[in-house]
C-alpha cells in the first residue's frame, strides 16, 4: 500500500426529505446569498427547484437563479455564472443536479476570484487560488459523476472541441443533499448510464499499476457487486427507493477517493490512469450528445481487452472479486488447456460478463450506436494528444497508436 493523504470535507445529509432541510442547513452554516444553477428543466418539472427555493426563503438566504445547463457542460455558462455570481454577492453556490450541473457550479466558483478567462483554468495557463473562491454545495437529482464529493470538475469548449478535467481539493463541495427519492423520476438510461460511470470510476482506480491493496480493493469491488445487483432492481422498478438509495451513496463511494486510496503510483497523486475517462471525454466533447457514462460502457471493455496482459493477476482477481469467475484448472478439471489459456479465458469471460452486464442495462457495446464513425477517430486522436501528451496513462502507458486502435476495436 502507498503512503496517500486523504481529507474529505464534504458533509453529507442523506436520505428521505433531505431536500426540505437545505436552507436550514446553510442558514446555520452562515451562508447569506446563494447563486442557485440548475439543468435543462427536470428540476423544475419534478418541483425540486421550488422546495430548495423554498427552503432558502424559509431562512432568509437570499438567492439567484441561473438555469439552462446542459449534459456535457460548456464553458460558456460557466463564464455567465462568474459574472452573476460577482454581481449578485453570493457567498455560495448551490448546484440542484447531476454532475453537469454541480461541475458548473463548481467551475463558477474558482472562476470568481479569476481575473481572466475561466478556460484558462481549464487549459492549465492559470492556477486555482483559495482565496476567494466560492464554496459549493449541492441537491443531487443523478446519482452517477459522484461530483457531489470529488475533486474534479469537468468542462467543455464547444469552440475548440474540448473537454477538460481539473482536478483540485478546492472543488470538493461543503455539503451534498441526497434524497434518493429525487432519483425516482430518472429516465432508465440515465440509471444506467450513472452506474455505469460508478463502476468506471472503481475501475480506472482498480486497474492502477500498483499491486494489491486488499483493503482497498475489496471495498472496490464490494461497490461494484452491490451495483450489479441493485440496478437491475432500480431499472425494473425506479420507485424502489432501498435500490436507489444504494446507488446514490455508491456514486459518492465511488468517486470520493475512498476506493482508491493506497493504490497511487505518484506519492499525493489519484489512483490509476484514468485512461478510459481520457479516451470517453473526447467523444463526448466532439459528439456533445453522448451521454459520459453510454461512452465508458462502450471503451472500457475495449480497453481492457487491449491491455490485460499487462497486469493478468489484476484481471484475475477483479474477475474473482466482481462475478466470482475462476481459471479452469486444467489437470483438476480435466481440460485440455494450457494454464496460458486458463488466464486467458477467465479474463475474457470477465471482460464479457461486465461487458453484457453494461448491455443488458441498455447502454451501447458500440461506438456505431453512439453515431461514431471511423471518419471521427482522426479528430478524437488530435485533441486526445492535445489533451493527455503523446502517451498517457499508468497500467500500460498509451500513444495515439494503441488509442486508435481502441477506438477501432470498438466500432
Ligand atoms: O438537465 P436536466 O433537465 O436536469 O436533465 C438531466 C440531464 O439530461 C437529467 N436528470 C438529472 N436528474 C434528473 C434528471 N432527469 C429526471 N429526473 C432527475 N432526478 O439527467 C441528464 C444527465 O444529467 P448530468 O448532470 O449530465 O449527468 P451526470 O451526473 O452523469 O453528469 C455527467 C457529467 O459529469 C462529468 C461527465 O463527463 C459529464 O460531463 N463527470 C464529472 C465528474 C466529476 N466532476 O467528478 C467525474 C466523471 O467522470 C465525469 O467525467
Ligand atoms: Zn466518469
Amino acid at each position: 500500500m502507498n503512503d496517500f493523504t486523504f481529507l474529505l470535507p464534504t458533509k453529507f445529509v442523506f436520505g428521505r426529505g433531505v431536500t426540505d432541510r437545505v436552507g436550514a442547513e446553510l442558514a446555520a452554516a452562515g451562508y447569506r446569498h446563494a447563486l442557485v444553477i440548475y439543468g435543462q428543466g427536470s428540476v423544475i418539472r419534478t418541483g425540486t427547484l421550488d422546495r430548495v427555493l423554498a427552503t432558502l426563503d424559509a431562512e432568509g438566504i437570499e438567492h439567484t437563479e441561473l438555469g439552462g445547463v446542459r449534459p456535457n457542460p460548456e464553458v460558456g455558462l460557466v463564464r455567465e455564472g462568474v459574472e452573476l455570481a460577482r454581481a449578485c454577492g453570493a457567498d455560495l453556490v448551490l448546484a440542484v443536479g447531476g454532475g453537469s450541473v454541480i461541475d458548473t457550479a463548481k467551475a463558477v466558483a474558482v472562476g470568481v476570484p479569476y481575473e481572466g478567462d475561466v478556460w484558462d483554468l481549464f487549459a492549465k495557463r492559470a492556477k486555482i487560488v483559495a482565496e476567494g473562491k466560492l464554496p459549493v454545495a449541492c441537491v443531487l437529482t443523478i446519482p452517477a459523476a459522484g461530483s457531489e464529493s470529488s475533486a474534479s470538475c469537468v468542462i467543455s469548449n464547444d469552440e475548440l472541441k474540448l473537454k477538460r478535467g481539473l482536478s483540485s481539493e478546492l472543488h470538493r463541495p461543503v455539503v451534498a443533499f441526497m434524497d434518493p427519492e429525487l432519483a425516482f423520476t430518472l429516465p432508465a438510461y440515465q440509471i444506467a448510464a450513472g452506474v455505469t460511470d460508478m463502476i468506471a470510476h472503481i475501475m480506472e482506480r482498480y486497474f492502477s499499476s500498483v499491486g494489491p491493496v486488499p483493503v482497498t480493493d475489496n471495498i472496490a469491488c464490494g461497490i461494484i457487486h452491490a451495483l450489479v445487483e441493485e440496478a437491475p432492481r432500480a431499472l425494473a422498478d425506479p420507485r424502489d427507493y432501498d435500490a436507489q438509495a444504494n446507488i446514490m451513496w455508491a456514486s459518492t463511494l465511488a468517486h470520493n477517493d475512498i476506493a482508491g486510496v493506497g493504490r497511487n503510483a505518484v506519492a499525493g497523486g489519484r489512483a490509476g490512469g484514468w485512461e478510459c475517462h481520457g479516451l470517453e471525454h473526447e467523444l463526448s466533447a466532439h459528439h456533445t450528445g453522448i451521454t459520459h457514462g453510454a461512452g465508458l460502457a462502450v471503451v472500457f471493455p475495449a480497453w481492457m481487452r487491449y491491455v490485460w496482459r499487462s497486469a493478468p493477476e489484476r484481471f484475475l482477481s477483479f474477475g474473482r472479486s466482481v462475478f466470482g469467475i475462476e481459471p479452469v484448472d486444467a489437470e483438476a478439471d480435466g481440460v485440455d488447456v494450457t494454464p496460458e489459456e486458463a488466464v486467458a479465458d477467465a479474463v475474457t469471460a470477465t471482460i464479457d460478463e461486465l461487458q453484457a452486464f453494461f448491455v443488458s442495462m441498455g447502454m451501447p457495446r458500440t461506438l456505431g450506436e453512439l453515431g461514431v464513425t471511423a471518419d471521427d477517430i482522426p479528430a478524437l486522436l488530435e485533441t486526445l494528444e492535445q489533451n493527455k501528451g503523446a502517451r498517457f496513462g499508468d497500467l500500460q502507458p498509451l500513444t495515439m497508436d494503441d488509442a486508435r486502435a481502441i477506438y477501432e476495436s470498438c466500432l
